[in-house]
């Protein structure tokens, strides 16, 4: 889903942000991202987002390659990509619906088609009660999950959070990560950049990936909660497996679990 090879960012003026990374991140995996401040996380996460190239070496996600892609083909790739940041980012003078809404909107889905998914997103991220709240109405738990709504408003394969829980306090950092945790269960690969260390300790199952200096000095290479990789087309929608379970629970009363 995610491969680097060799790839080396100089940035104009600061020089080697990353010297010769490579490692894979398979379809469906969950990693975290650590190492200290300056280590080089946010590089790694806007070389996928292909927000910036690599100065050598190439990016791969899903099939598009930074060495070839189009300038055209970066709104697909985004499509395919949600992002998540430590600040949030959200609109504030937009609801909590309108702000999952717009990234809907920005794909030129229809009004017909936006308003149940809004509804379903904030439905699976806890938050349909306070869809009409703005940003400043909300905790920092409670921003991060609508942030974490809208990023996952367009399906994406892969999710990158960039130090989501840094912000937080240890009971919202946790649900946020239980959250992404559950969202990477129905098929989103997972890049999770953090120095958290309550995070790190708490969930040791999970592969880390770890960057000192622009070097990937640590690679546990295992995911030990990982299940099979769910295979989830480009494009699936990500809660349909959930929406399907509550259908038929609703529809088959009494008739217990299915076959
Ligand atoms: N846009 C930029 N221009 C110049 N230097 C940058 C830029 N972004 C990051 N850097 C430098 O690259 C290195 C890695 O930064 P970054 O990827 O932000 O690390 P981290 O996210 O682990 O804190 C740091 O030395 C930082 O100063
Ligand atoms: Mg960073």
């Amino acid at each position: 889903m995610i491969r680097f090879r060799d790839v080396t960012k100089h940035y104009p003026r600061s020089g080697t942000a990353l010297g010769e990374v490579s490692f894979h991140v398979r379809k469906g995996e969950f990693v975290f991202l650590t190492g200290p401040s300056g280590a080089g996380k946010t590089t790694v996460l806007r070389l996928v987002h292909m927000e910036i190239a690599p100065t050598r070496g190439d990016v791969m996600v899903s099939r598009f390659s930074s060495s070839r892609i189009r300038r055209r083909e970066i709104p697909q790739l985004r499509r395919r990509v949600g992002f998540v940041f430590q600040d949030f980012r959200l609109l504030e003078r937009f609801t909590a619906e309108e702000n999952v809404a717009f990234a809907l909107q920005v794909t030129g889905a229809s009004r017909s088609e936006i308003k149940p998914k809004v509804h379903r997103l904030l439905d699976h991220v806890g938050l349909a009660p306070r869809a009409t709240a703005y940003p400043n109405e909300l905790s920092g738990g409670e921003r991060q999950r609508v942030a974490i709504a809208r990023a996952l408003a367009t399906d994406p394969l892969v999710l990158l959070a960039d130090e989501p829980t840094g912000n937080l306090d240890e009971r919202a950092s946790i649900g946020v990560f239980e959250l992404v945790r559950r969202v990477n269960g129905l098929g989103t690969a997972v890049v999770f950049a953090t120095h958290d260390a309550t995070l790190l300790r708490r969930y040791q199952d999970v592969r880390v990936l770890e960057l000192e200096g622009g070097r990937l000095v640590y690679d546990s290479g295992t995911d030990a909660a990982a299940r099979p990789p769910l295979r989830r087309a480009p494009g699936a929608p990500i809660f349909e497996l959930l929406d399907e379970k509550a259908a038929a629970s609703t529809a088959g009363e009494g008739a217990g679990p299915t076959a």
